[in-house]
């Protein structure tokens, strides 16, 4: 059997007296292109667990493998090269630059040439220069950004705002692609277009970690859910064993604005 894609074993989070995450495994398998979300009420220690993964804190105990290969405790941009990648905030958008720039901005900082070949524009640079700009439009492509390539991010809708950090996490190549709550904020209709492209996003061969509210959207989109409550995992499973089980069921009772849509 081929090792797992990523794995969280033991991992435990503490803040002070708080356990943000307690015990926490979790396993993304092959083939890559899966969907995997993992959901509970605020509070429950989610973006936490990603932050780990993504090498933005480190666990107080447990350990963290991409590939079979341990990355606990090495830096984002470390674990980034390695394949796995967290989304960039809308935040990070820049007003006057074009959704082209983003992806190709997003890309220079994963380019293979050292900066000094970069800066006298030395062959192979150029050599990236033309392939990275053949990839960020491919990336944009798929994203169905591409009629907006030119377009400046101040005159761009929330929903395709949302995307572009999409595709500026891409521009990484990474084999997993951790979205913490990727449609808060969108309406019905862009909800619907970001979850069918996420999928599309996934078919591709990326495999795609997410922390979400949106039940619909959840239950639409995943091939498995983990439930954390109070920094514990209560349950794993498909969207239809996660809507049946007790256990979840109980930690969402009286949250209306979270209900499971039972
Ligand atoms: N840097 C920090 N220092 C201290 N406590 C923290 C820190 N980050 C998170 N916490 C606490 O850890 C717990 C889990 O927080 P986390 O942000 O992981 O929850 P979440 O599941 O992402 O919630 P939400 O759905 O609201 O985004 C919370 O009680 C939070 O207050
Ligand atoms: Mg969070």
């Amino acid at each position: 059997m081929s090792a797992p894609i990523l794995e969280a074993r033991h991992v435990t989070k503490r803040f002070g007296g708080l356990m943000a995450n307690e015990d926490i495994n979790l396993t993304l398998t092959a083939p890559v292109g899966q969907v995997v979300s993992v959901i509970g009420p605020n509070g429950a220690g989610k973006s936490t667990l990603f932050k780990m993964l993504a090498g933005y804190l480190k666990p107080s105990s447990g350990q963290i493998l991409l590939h079979g290969q341990t990355i606990t405790g090495m830096s984002p941009h470390r674990i980034a090269r390695l394949g796995l990648v967290r989304t960039f905030q809308e935040t990070t958008v820049f007003p006057d630059l074009t959704a082209m720039e983003h992806v190709s901005l997003a890309h220079q900082l994963h380019r293979e040439a050292h900066d000094l070949e970069v800066i006298f524009g030395l062959p192979r640079a150029r050599g990236d220069e033309i392939r990275l700009s053949e990839s960020a439009r491919e990336i944009l492509e798929l994203m169905e950004l591409g009629a907006v390539a030119d377009t400046e991010a101040r005159h761009l809708p929330q929903g395709l705002l949302r995307l572009l950090g999409m595709a500026m996490g891409l521009a990484a190549r990474p084999q997993v692609l951790l979205l913490d709550e990727p449609y808060a904020g969108l309406n019905p209709d862009e909800t619907t277009r970001a979850v069918n492209i996420t999928r599309k996003v996934a078919a591709s061969g990326v495999s795609i970690l997410l922390v979400e509210h949106d039940m619909k959207a959840v239950m639409a989109i995943s091939d498995r859910i983990h439930v954390l409550y109070f920094g514990k995992k209560i349950a794993e499973g498909t969207p239809e064993e996660i809507r049946l089980d007790p256990a979840v069921i109980e930690a969402y009772l009286g949250k209306e604005d979270e209900e499971l849509g039972l």
